[in-house]
């Protein structure tokens, strides 16, 4: 066998895509006010926004959605996803949601009080924003490995257990609702967390009695993770090792549109009755029923398959090596990225590629915009115009560690040669980087500013 397992599946559909000339480029980027949500998918040549509901589904999903059954209440879909979802993470209660963030919402809405603080490996936008949005505090607590991009560390998504003792007995547990662990950790370059340390941020949260809810979007990617890089896991099926990881929490948001393999959908999982009654409730009042919340009955069958689809082994085995492709050509052209690379996306490391430009003219954001303009490729940024935010308390500017462009690599959609034309990209951009400008904001909401903001460059 290669290095790189070839693709477990062939095609029989396609979707043709086209590279539009340079100046149509440059006037999309202006009509975008320089932020790449803004330009049009028809305008993008290979599109690495996100792994996020973009991936393909398979003949079965296809067929599932036939078998769609859309009663109002208690729908056969409903059934075959309950029978999943009892398999795979062994819940006793869920409420299945439109996407990830609906639950996060629901989470939020029940659980935290203005003040109170959630910790985590490190947050994702939504479930930050949503913490936020309550007036709550978004605490992330990662390793410091996770903060240096040459540090090679197997499980560089990890909690920190020592900051996460000392943080609880600061804060104290009555201000804390409950605590998190996003697997695999997004905002930090899609890095696993070993088993050995959700076991101990298990009895952490446990011993304090604060209730334990992982962010289960790429569990698949983590577990396969775990199998290939921790000792004890390499006879383990990804999903025995699924199982053991949600035995050591309270509960699960998911995003189905990420390891489910679907383009919509998510949930809220729980063992706690009286929580899930309540979420019950909730779901009711913004999503809908108990049986469906927000989703089609064939949104639920193709969960209920993509989950299972989402854990396969030989299919696990070719998506970590794909992204691993990538880096490693983008390795081999000098381009800086942070290592080991994660599950899902590869992301460069902008601050060293483009050190003549300052975190408050957004290196990671002008790296994004070369990069469209270089090769019509669509990226994201995950760097200060995501997370920089003022501090209240000093009245300054709080910068991130990182200025990093995740390229995010859909499920089952892009080729090896997609990858090397990103990579070929990437060369061509390094060869005049010392050109790259900055950009300032001209426009930008409170919360979640990096889907809408606008920009200048300098
Ligand atoms: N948690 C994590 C770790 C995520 O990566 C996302 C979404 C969410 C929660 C929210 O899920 O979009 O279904 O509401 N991440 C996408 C991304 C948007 O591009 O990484 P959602």
């Amino acid at each position: 066998m290669p290095i790189h397992p070839p693709e477990p599946f062939r095609m029989k559909m396609v979707e043709p895509i086209r590279l539009i000339d340079k100046e149509e480029r440059q006037s999309a980027l202006v009509r975008s006010g320089y932020n790449i949500f803004g330009i049009n998918a028809e305008d993008v040549f290979i599109d690495l926004l996100t792994d996020s509901g973009t991936g393909a589904m398979s003949q079965e999903q296809w067929s599932a959605l036939m078998l769609g059954d859309e009663s109002y209440a208690g729908s056969r879909s409903y059934v075959r996803l309950a029978e999943t979802m009892k398999e795979i993470f062994g819940f006793h209660y869920f409420v299945p949601t439109h996407q990830g963030r609906a639950a996060e919402n629901i989470l939020c809405s029940l659980l935290l009080m203005e003040g109170q603080s959630v910790p985590s490996n490190t947050h994702f936008d939504t479930t930050d924003a949503n913490i936020r949005a309550r007036k709550g505090v978004p605490v992330n607590l990662v390793i410091d490995s996770a903060y240096d991009p040459n540090d090679r560390h197997p499980f560089k998504g990890n909690m920190d257990l020592v900051k996460l003792e000392n943080f609880i007995a600061k804060t104290g547990v009555d201000k804390i609702p409950f605590g998190m662990l996003t697997i695999t950790n997004n905002a930090s370059g899609g890095q696993p967390v070993s088993l050995e340390n959700i076991r101990a941020v298990s009895s952490i949260y446990r011993k304090n009695n604060i209730p334990f809810f992982i962010d289960a979007c790429r569990y698949a990617e983590n577990a396969y993770f775990i199998k290939l890089r921790e000792s004890g896991y390499s006879e383990k099926s990804p999903q025995e090792i699924a199982r053991e990881i949600f035995a050591y929490t309270d509960g699960a948001t998911m995003s189905a549109k990420k390891d489910g393999h679907v383009n919509i959908g998510g949930f809220l999982a729980m063992n706690d009755e009286d929580l899930y009654l309540r979420a019950g409730n909730e779901l009711i009042l913004r999503e809908g029923f108990l049986t469906y919340g927000g989703l089609a009955g064939r949104d639920l069958d193709a969960i209920a398959v993509g989950l299972r689809e989402g854990l396969d082994e030989k299919y696990l085995a070719y998506r970590l090596a794909q992204t691993a492709y990538l880096a490693e050509k983008l390795t081999e052209r000098d381009i800086p990225i942070l290592n080991p690379p994660g599950g899902h996306a590869v992301y460069v490391d902008a601050k060293t590629f483009l050190p003549h430009i300052p975190p408050h003219e957004f290196p990671a954001q002008a790296l994004c915009v070369e990069l469209y303009q270089e090769g019509g490729i669509r990226s994201v940024e995950i760097g200060s115009v995501m997370f920089a935010h003022l501090d209240t308390k000093t009245g300054k500017m709080v910068y991130p560690k990182l200025e990093l462009v995740r390229l995010a690599i859909p499920r089952r959609v892009y080729t090896q040669s997609h990858m090397d034309y990103v990579a070929y990209t990437f060369a061509a951009i390094a060869a005049r980087k010392d050109s790259v400008r900055g950009l300032k904001i001209t426009y930008a909401p409170e919360l979640l500013r990096h889907f809408t903001a606008r920009f200048e460059p300098l």
